[in-house]
């Protein structure tokens, strides 16, 4: 099969489209044929060497796909050759071909397109985990989501939504926070205006959030703890402000009450993945079938054009999610 090979780590260029075995299915495997696959900021990370994929997987990019199956075997119950099904992969999305375990597997809803549907798996799959398994998110309470025009931002802020709750957002320009509103959000704050803990302070009465869902990490952290309210949750997923804190005083914890956690999604083995999935398409696909939930598609590029679609995504250009139609 061909697939986006890397030469060597680095920047955009080491990106190139060469010949790759194909992936054998196991009996509990489908084999899918990828039309479309999405970007992820781990892509970025592998690219540099610096986010490897976990053990026996290739080393070629990509945590997610949409296509059409082409081999089912004897353990994969009713999926036939035809079925339209999107997935979480631990890497190898950027190829022609795709084997996942079938428990994996999510039927696309009529309705949305294979671009769509490459948008869904690993965005909504996190935001659905952390806000709802994680943080144990209730109606009535208020999240505070970062980077919130981003993939995983766009997916939790619907999400909230859906649960009966709010989100106020931060984000980096007008035109991603207005973004944001139209998903859902309650409010939004532009974070080149000044920091968001008073803001947040403003927008809750002086109470805080109950949940942060962060992926920006130790630039925030001070914040973060502000804006919390007592009993409060902060789910850590990701670092883009950086890893290490440098001064925290721990009786922040015990008078807030507060909780801190992290999580990571490719890391975690395939029966929690296939429950996870199990429990989100349960929930979400009869959403995505009547509208309620929308992928939100920024760009869609050709796997051709894999070093432009990379370059997009790290000069923090989108809103939602870059995919890749994987071409000829
Ligand atoms: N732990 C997990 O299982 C898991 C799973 C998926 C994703 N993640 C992580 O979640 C994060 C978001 O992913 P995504 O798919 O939503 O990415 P994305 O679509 O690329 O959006 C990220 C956005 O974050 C903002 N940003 C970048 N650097 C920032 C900084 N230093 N401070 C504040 N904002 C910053 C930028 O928007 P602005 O213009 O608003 O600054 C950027 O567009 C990434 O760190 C990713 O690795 C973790």
């Amino acid at each position: 099969m061909k697939a986006v090979l890397m030469r060597g780590i680095g920047g955009v260029e080491v990106l190139h489209i060469g010949e790759h075995p194909d992936p054998v299915p196991k009996d509990d495997e489908l084999l899918v044929r990828v039309r479309t696959t999405a970007l992820n900021r781990a892509d970025l990370l592998q690219r540099r060497g610096m986010h490897p994929p976990p053990k026996g997987v290739p080393d070629i990019l990509g945590l997610e796909m949409a296509g059409e199956v082409v081999g089912t075997g004897p353990a994969c119950g009713d999926f036939k050759v035809g079925d339209r099904v999107c997935a979480l992969l631990p890497g190898a999305g950027y190829a022609e071909l795709a084997a996942i375990p079938v428990g994996m597997a999510m039927r696309i809803p009529e309705n949305l397109s294979f671009e769509q549907a490459a948008a869904i798996p690993e965005v909504f799959l996190t935001a659905y985990q952390n806000l709802f398994h994680v943080a144990r998110l209730v109606p009535g309470e208020v999240v505070l989501v970062h980077a919130a025009a981003g993939g995983v931002g766009t997916a939790a802020i619907q999400l909230i939504r859906e649960a009966n709750a709010v989100s106020l957002v931060t984000a980096g320009s007008r035109e991603k926070i207005e973004s944001c509103l139209i998903l859902g959000a309650r409010a939004g704050w532009n974070y080149n205006g000044g920091p968001f803990a008073p803001w947040v302070a403003g927008q809750t009465g002086g109470r805080g959030v109950d949940i942060v869902l962060d992926f920006v990490g130790a630039s925030y952290f001070e914040q973060n703890l502000q804006s919390l309210a007592t009993d409060g949750r902060m789910v850590v997923i990701g670092t883009m402000g950086g890893a290490q804190v440098e001064k925290f005083s721990l009786r922040a914890l015990m008078t807030k009450r507060l909780q801190i956690t992290g999580a990571a999604l490719r890391s975690m083995d395939v029966p929690r993945k296939v429950a996870l999935t199990r429990k989100f398409a349960e929930f979400a696909l009869p959403r995505f079938a009547d509208g309620r939930l929308v992928p939100r598609v920024d760009t869609v590029f050709d796997w051709n054009d894999v070093a432009k679609a990379h370059e997009r995504m790290e000069t923090n250009a989108n809103i939602g999610k870059i995919v890749l139609r994987v071409t000829k």
